[in-house]
């Protein structure tokens, strides 16, 4: 008997669509399962002021218009530097052009050199979101060479997000890709201000991915995968249905050649599997009723915005679905997420 599941359209919290070719090549993924996007803001050279989102946007919707979804919602964000400019990102928010802000601690992850490196800094900035409902979106890793890189998201917590939230208790906080169960722990204790997104692929790996067996680039992203007790608590913050965590894939595209490198990119591309293993996942924990909750609702509530209308059904065959596992590019090929096991989910042709 075919199972099946119908899901209200889900949104992706967390996605780096790139621009140009890889643009071109990848944006069909999303704008075929998601009806939104949060677009992360980390090109070369970074979108850190309004009109650089505008023009970004554009780019995204006309793409999305070439291929045949012009009702793709791209949601732009800035990111934030140590000279960011409130008044240009009150403009931006309340001109309805900017959706939240990106907070990257220099040196954390890739194009981030210009993120912040002192968060005091940018505390007037700060006042700015908190006073504008504008959700923070943190990149929470410290960049401390003394500090283990499996520990880097722990001590974020303990170094500057504690005191964050104390400071601005008001300001609408998202922990990005949370990857660990001190981020778990911290998120399910805060407020009701302070969400956590979790990509797909780090409810899958764990380190052992990455390091077994021989180093395996395609598995290495950041923050990089903990140990598996850090994964199963991941899992469990997913599938309890809780508010506070909803999908982002923080699928980041890079050629094969830069992840299979002596100084391989940090990044995996996961949309065109993203949903099949979510449901895969959902599914094993015996949740799958609360994979609508993950996917299409619990980020929207958190953000102030509306529920998507439309739907989409994923279909369970018998035998494994078999999808691609690269995408071409011009400039290069894009390995897709493999989550090294069998995908029986998919979407409803
Ligand atoms: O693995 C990652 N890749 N983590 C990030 O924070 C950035 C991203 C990228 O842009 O490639
Ligand atoms: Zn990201």
């Amino acid at each position: 008997m075919t199972k099946r599941i119908t899901l209200r359209r889900p949104d992706d919290w967390h996605l780096h669509v790139r621009d140009g070719a890889v643009l071109e090549a990848i944006l069909p993924f999303t704008a075929q399962n998601f009806e939104r996007a949060i677009i992360m803001p980390n090109l070369t050279p970074p979108i850190v002021r309004h009109q650089d989102a505008s023009s970004y946007k554009a780019r995204i919707k006309s793409v999305a218009t070439a291929v045949g979804q012009p009702n793709f919602d791209p949601l732009m964000t800035l990111y934030l530097t140590e000279t960011s400019d409130p008044q240009n990102i009150r403009e931006g928010f309340e001109g309805g052009i900017i959706t939240a802000a990106k907070l990257y601690p220099a040196g954390a992850t890739t194009n981030s050199d210009a993120g912040v490196q002192d968060i005091e800094k940018i505390y007037p900035v700060l006042e700015t979101l908190q006073e504008l409902g504008m959700p923070l979106l943190v990149h929470g890793e410290v960049v401390d060479s003394a500090i283990d890189i499996f520990d880097r998201e722990a001590v974020f917590i303990e170094r500057t997000l504690i005191k964050l939230v104390e400071r601005f208790p008001d300001l609408p906080i998202v922990f990005e890709h949370i990857t660990s169960a001190e981020g778990v722990d911290f998120v399910a204790s805060a407020s009701k201000k302070v969400a956590a997104t979790i990509t797909p692929h780090h409810l899958v790996i764990n380190r052992n991915a990455m390091l077994v067996g021989g180093m395996r680039p395609h598995y290495y992203c950041l923050p990089v995968a903990k140990r598996e007790s850090h994964r199963a608590a991941l899992v469990n913050a997913a599938v309890s249905g809780s508010p506070k965590f909803f999908l982002g894939t923080d699928s980041a595209p890079h050629t094969i050649d830069t992840k299979e490198s002596a100084c391989g990119c940090a990044g995996i591309f996961n949309v065109p599997v993203a949903l099949s293993v979510l449901a895969h996942i959902f599914e094993a924990a015996g949740a799958l009723d609360k994979l609508e909750a993950f996917c299409s609702v619990n980020g929207a509530v958190f953000y102030g915005l509306k529920l998507n209308k439309g739907s989409l059904t994923l279909v369970k065959s018998d035998t494994p679905v078999r999808f691609n596992d690269r995408v071409r590019t011009t400039n290069g090929e894009i390995r897709v997420f493999d989550p090294m096991f069998d995908l029986y989910w998919s979407l409803e042709e």
